[in-house]
């Protein structure tokens, strides 16, 4: 982008927003979404994995028009892209999750409420009709975990979506060299790139007070600051087993899924304990380094219990093609993550609603250009693995 302004009407594509959100958040905190762990080679493999996947079109198919509908759990969606849950969002920028979910009904599409969100899943189901999805971690205290399950209940969320991957934190380099925690307890370092970012400071301390409602009834933040990791390590249980979760999935009854399944034995437990969906992924890449990228293990997984099962994957996403190429492998749909968060700290939901446009906008071409007008015409005829 260089000779150009950067704003939000030059940004195109992916690495336009995450340069844009550069500029405009403190170090820690960009770094805090941008990083993984260890060395981020599983980061780096996330987008490479489609790079070693070739696309082969058809041609001359009547693509008039494109359907690009997709039902999964039982949710029917615009677009084949959700946004997966993450935390933390109004730190990313002052509206945070009123944002991203604003965003998402606008393009009629599922958007996920993180237990570390700092809206509450409750305000945000009133607000929109779009399928809401409830992020959860189990706790070592079952009382709590009850109590969300059945509050998630009670609020109308449409689907429970256990993480899988986060039994304990990741070794998130980045953040320990900047002193990321919430709330804020900076290292000398981190500190300076606050002062050097103004604007974002005057946003954050002049909008409602940072809080995380999903949790604040029962984890006491008012003693110091807690890192991510803490929590993990703290608060979440490791010794989580799948006997627990069984019992989660019949409290719940209604559609529940896993995320970060990666290995087939897991997929079939997961259909064995009656999930109705799970989710492929590494998180990001932020805890397991040297995990495989979701899109490689797809087709195996798909094979293993596609018929059974609502099989989906996130991970390095950030184009149409990506999304194509993981549907036509056989899964039902696809998360985003950085893909809106970086739009969301670049400008609100006006910088997703650009993102999701420019997604939407490219499934469409895309599609078109490999002669499918329904994502039901999509098939593995279509790739070729290097
Ligand atoms: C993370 C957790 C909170 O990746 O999902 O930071």
């Amino acid at each position: 982008m260089l000779g150009h302004t950067m704003r939000l009407g030059n940004c195109h594509n992916f690495s336009d927003f995450r340069s844009l959100a550069r500029r405009r958040l403190p170090g820690p905190i960009f770094d805090y979404i941008d990083g993984a762990a260890d060395d981020e080679t599983t980061l780096r493999q996330n987008t490479a994995s489609f790079e070693r996947c070739d696309l082969v079109p058809n041609v001359l198919r009547g693509v008039g028009t494109i359907d690009m509908s997709v039902t999964v759990m039982g949710q029917k969606l615009a677009m084949p892209v959700y946004c997966s849950p993450t935390a933390l969002q109004r730190l990313f920028h002052h509206d945070g999750e009123r944002a991203v979910a604003a965003a998402a009904a606008k393009f009629g599409t599922m958007f996920g409420v993180s237990s570390l969100g700092t809206v509450s899943l409750e305000e945000l189901r009133k607000a929109y009709d779009t399928p809401q999805v409830y992020q959860f971690y189990f706790h070592k205290d079952r009382a709590l975990n009850r109590a969300m399950l059945e509050r998630a209940k009670d609020a109308g969320v449409n689907v429970m979506m256990l993480t899988v991957d986060s039994i304990t934190g990741g070794n998130r380099e980045r953040d320990l060299r900047t002193g990321f925690s919430v709330p804020f307890r900076l290292t000398i370092g981190g500190m300076l790139q606050f002062a050097i970012k103004p604007m974002w400071a005057v946003n954050y301390f002049t909008h409602e007070r940072f809080r995380m409602p999903q949790l604040d009834e029962h984890v006491d933040m008012s003693g110091g600051a807690m890192s991510i990791g803490r929590y993990f390590t703290e608060m979440l249980d490791p010794a989580m087993n799948w006997d627990d979760v069984a019992e989660m999935v019949r409290v719940w009854n209604g559609q529940f899924c896993l995320k970060g399944v990666m290995s087939v034995e897991d997929a079939k437990r997961a259909v064995a304990i009656g999930c109705t969906g799970i989710i492929l992924s590494n998180h990001g890449g932020r805890q397991l380094d040297g995990s495989r990228a979701a899109f490689d293990q797809l087709a195996e997984i798909v094979d293993a219990v596609g018929d059974k099962i609502d099989v989906m994957m996130d991970g390095g996403v950030s184009r149409g093609t990506h999304v194509l190429k993981a549907l036509s492998l056989g899964a039902k749909a696809v998360g985003v993550g950085r893909y809106y968060l970086f739009p969301l700290a670049a400008a609100g939901q006006a910088g997703v609603e650009q993102a999701l446009s420019l997604m939407r906008a490219e499934i469409e071409r895309d599609m078109k250009l490999m002669g499918c007008s329904s994502v039901s015409q999509l098939s593995r005829a279509n790739l070729r693995f290097r």
